[in-house]
């Protein structure tokens, strides 16, 4: 197995990446003793497909365990869905010195954490996420939260798990556009940070876009490097852990304006290209190292031209509603280079045009 620690003091938990790890959450949960009792969440879909084998781990484990099920989809990211979970806690008989156990994509992670993080002032959970997007990004981290009508993410809280088991094995049931919406954030991790990561994502592509297992999992313990070293530089996003939104600024206007008919890895791949004209024009990043980008993403079939019937100044009108802009003025991660980049909110409105174009 292998084990990235996440250091943050008396928060710091491990992630724990392993095929067939699904069989050992019960035993290690039992181990660490995080509760007396867990109750895995998880959506109506990854509850039928893995519920079963979970709650079968734990129990075996001889720990006391519930499942608790909400109707999949970000639609289903909302505060309902918070109020309608807490109340079940609430009815169960939780307390703080048990657990919740997010099993799920993203989706399933963000409503679980932040549930975790407002149920009678917080109590542990942990992940098991069962998505690629999930296990090299959303599962890591802390971040926690749902969407409200006038925006994504926008009511959450930064709360960290107390553990992360992450099961390569769960990938083989993923539909491929959800791989792919994965491997968008995987080389996102290659352009903010890692030149040899990028061109190791270029070598293995093929074994990746198989799912060859052990490919995928050094895939995977990659990016959780990357992520946890971000996240222990600048755990609430105040400075360094922006880099990790390379692509996203764009992305999520796109995302937003298609009204999510686009989904999140598709539009990161469109993000980061556009973006990348930004560097280009702002003479911080060359257009070789733009191209040789590009190629990556297209090369793991992802898009890389943002359809031409959204609209642009719909589009630019998301980028001053975005959670992260500050005083309606969005911030943008400019590649320097092939692994490193650069945080700007200097960029003149022609080339947020041609970046959109
Ligand atoms: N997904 C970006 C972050 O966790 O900061």
């Amino acid at each position: 197995m292998k084990i990235i620690e996440v250091g943050l003091g008396d928060r710091a938990y491990p992630i724990m990446v392993q095929a067939g790890l699904l069989e050992e959450v019960g035993p290690d949960l039992a181990r660490r003793a995080v509760g007396k009792r867990y109750i895995i969440i998880s959506d109506d879909r990854v509850a039928g497909l893995y519920g079963a084998k979970l709650l079968e781990s734990l129990k075996s484990a001889g720990l006391d365990c519930e499942i608790l099920t909400f109707d999949h989809g970000e639609v289903n990211k909302n505060l309902s869905t918070i109020a309608e979970l807490t109340r079940s806690l609430a009815r169960l008989g939780v307390d703080r010195k048990d657990c919740l156990v997010a099993m799920g994509g993203g989706v399933t992670g963000d409503i679980t954490g932040f549930v975790a993080a407002i149920y009678m002032r917080g109590i542990p959970f942990v992940q098991v996420p069962t998505t690629l997007l999930a296990q090299v990004d959303s599962s890591v981290g802390g971040k926690t939260g749902v969407d409200i009508p006038e925006g994504k993410n926008l009511v959450g809280s930064f709360y960290q798990p107390r553990a992360v088991y992450i099961d390569s094995n769960v990938l083989a049931s993923l539909p491929f556009v959800e791989l792919l919406n994965g491997l968008a954030e995987v080389i996102k991790y290659g352009v903010i940070y890692d030149r040899q990561f990028f061109d190791f994502l270029g070598n293995r592509r093929q074994q990746i876009l198989d799912l060859h297992l052990s490919v995928v999992e050094e895939v995977i313990v990659r990016c959780c490097q990357i992520k946890a070293a971000v996240v222990e530089a600048d755990e609430k996003e105040g400075g360094l852990r922006r880099i990790l939104n390379y692509g996203h600024t764009l992305g999520h206007a796109v995302e937003a304006a298609s009204d999510f008919s686009i989904a999140h890895g598709m539009a990161v791949a469109m993000g980061m290209v556009a973006v990348n004209t930004i560097a280009v024009g702002k003479s911080l990043l060359s257009s070789e190292d733009a191209q040789t980008i590009s190629d990556l993403i297209a090369d793991f079939r992802l898009p890389v031209t943002i359809p031409g019937d959204l609209d642009k100044k719909l589009m630019k009108s998301f980028l001053k509603t975005d959670k992260k802009a500050v005083a309606g003025k969005p911030f943008f991660v400019l590649p320097t280079c092939i692994g490193a980049v650069t945080i700007t909110d200097d960029v003149a409105d022609e080339l947020v045009d041609k970046a959109f174009s």
